[in-house]
């Protein structure tokens, strides 16, 4: 028996530590190396990510509709002058430039470990829907490639997109492949969504972190639009003048993604929502909600979109969940004040990510209903996309209708008229769940699924770790304490 396929039809840990010497091993080997040789971390005293004359970090999102506008933004040193963009048809010849319409850019300075920099972004507008379109921003005294995109139709129809959670730890190293595997499997992709805490930010590390993750995604950041929900590790601890702590928004955030600032007063830069081809995509603020005391600002905010809603589809995204999967979380405030909403306006879709386990439905469960819920009809999913790997609750276990441990996975989400097809997928493309919701006339939702066999952490016992935990995600840059002593 193989390996992955040992791994696949999910043995108890006690067995494992009795019959794997293959994986007993393979863990030797992991921890016989030096923490940088095992990771993608840049050597100290280089600074690989410092901003340049040349653009990077080049990120499409919304900004407005995306039937006839796109944002970008992108980082330059502070040497820049005039920064602007440039968008043309996508001409099927080289004469981009000759038929190209130039934006000027807003810029935000911004300085970190790798030195000063300029985030600036543009919104190109007046386009026309469903047209494919050539960009490329301005550095000093050069540009970078031509991306290209489509946009929206201006009705609503068919289309697909990627939802990954927390990438966070060891970016480049370990979520590159995943991001990289869902874009081969669905390079039609409309856009992607992050379920928060795309980096990690907790070491002094950010803007290194901040290159692995744009390092990741690389070009097709710049080609696929992404929403972006903010994360716990997107915001940072201040202590107030009365002794009291908030949570403040990381300053990579805002100056990094361009959005529709469409949101609650106060919260704009991380609560919106885009509707694109029949869908509304409805961006929360979890963090902010349990942290800053915000959630019923949010809900208040909430139900006018959702009220207000014209589109057939409804997706909320957002990163705390609103059942956890993990052991010793829950998020009360979220399923009082946020989910009667999504239950009185049949939110359709619930994607979300901070519990390191993937887990699927287990709606209601405070009432005692323990599985979907065909009264209401949404179905919420957490999932997680980078290597931090947690274990999944005794109670998830027994309520959710699938969970999965020490298992990194994409998600492909097919939006049609009448059902949404959804497929959880592995770094190496193996189908790991998938559901259809099927819109009756009624408005109300079936649910059809196929369950592949369960995935169950398969680390032996190594000293050091976390009961709760199957992969830190940070041992991937540093073995914990215990591991480093012995060593
Ligand atoms: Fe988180």
């Amino acid at each position: 028996m193989t390996m992955g396929l040992r791994a696949f039809l999910s043995p108890p840990r006690t067995a494992l530590l009795a019959s794997i010497g293959f994986a007993l091993c393979a863990s030797a080997n992991v921890y016989a190396h030096s923490d940088h040789e095992r990771n993608t971390l840049v050597p100290p005293g280089y600074t690989h990510y410092a901003p340049s004359p040349v653009p990077d970090r080049v990120v499409l999102t919304f900004a407005g509709d995306p039937a006839t506008s796109a944002a970008v933004s992108w980082r330059t040193d502070t040497a820049v002058e005039n920064p602007r963009a440039q968008i043309a048809p996508a001409l099927d010849g080289p004469a981009l430039h000759q038929v190209e319409q130039t934006v000027a850019a807003a810029s935000v300075g911004l300085t970190m470990e790798n030195g000063a920099a300029l985030h600036h972004s543009v919104v190109f507008e007046g386009l026309e829907p469903d047209t494919v379109y050539a960009y490329r921003v301005s550095g000093g005294n050069t540009w970078s490639e031509w991306f290209q995109f489509r946009t929206a139709s201006d009705s609503a129809s068919e289309f697909a997109f990627i939802y990954f959670g927390d990438a966070q730890n060891a970016i480049k190293s370990h979520f590159s492949r995943v991001i990289r595997q869902a874009y081969s499997d669905m390079p039609k992709a409309a856009l992607m969504v992050h379920a928060g805490d795309l980096v990690n930010s907790r070491d002094n590390r950010d803007d290194d972190e901040w290159g692995e993750w744009f390092d990741a995604g690389g070009w097709l950041l710049g080609m696929v639009p992404s929403v972006v929900a903010a994360g716990n590790h997107e915001f940072h601890k201040h202590e107030l003048p009365d002794g009291t702590e908030e949570q403040r928004l990381s300053p990579h955030w805002a100056p990094q993604f361009r959005l529709p600032e469409n949101g609650p007063e106060g919260l704009r830069d991380t609560v919106y929502y885009v509707d694109y081809q029949g869908t509304r995509f409805v961006v929360l603020d979890s963090t902010s909600a349990l942290n800053n005391d915000t959630v019923e600002q949010q809900a208040r905010w909430l139900e006018t979109v959702l009220r207000d809603n014209p589109n057939r589809w409804t997706v909320v995204t957002y990163h705390h969940p609103m059942f956890s999967v993990s052991a010793g979380r829950d998020n009360p405030p979220l399923r009082d004040h946020w989910k009667p909403l999504f239950d009185r306006y049949g939110v359709d879709l619930v994607l979300q990510g901070h519990d390191h386990v993937y887990g699927r439905a287990g709606d209601n469960l405070p009432e005692g209903k323990t599985r979907f819920d065909d009264e209401i009809g949404t179905m919420y999913v957490v999932s997680v996309g980078g290597p931090k790997m947690y274990m999944v609750s005794d109670q998830a276990r027994t309520n959710m209708t699938r969970v999965a441990e020490d298992t990194q996975l994409y998600q492909l989400v097919r939006v049609q008229h009448d059902r949404i097809l959804f497929e959880a997928r592995t770094p190496s493309g193996r189908l790991y769940d998938s559901f259809e919701l099927v819109k009756a006339a009624d408005g109300r939702n079936r649910l059809f699924e196929v369950l592949p066999s369960e995935r169950r952490c398969t680390r032996p016992d190594i000293p050091g770790y976390r009961e709760t935990r199957c992969w830190e995600g940070s041992d991937l840059i540093e073995p914990p304490a215990a591991l480093r002593n012995a060593r």
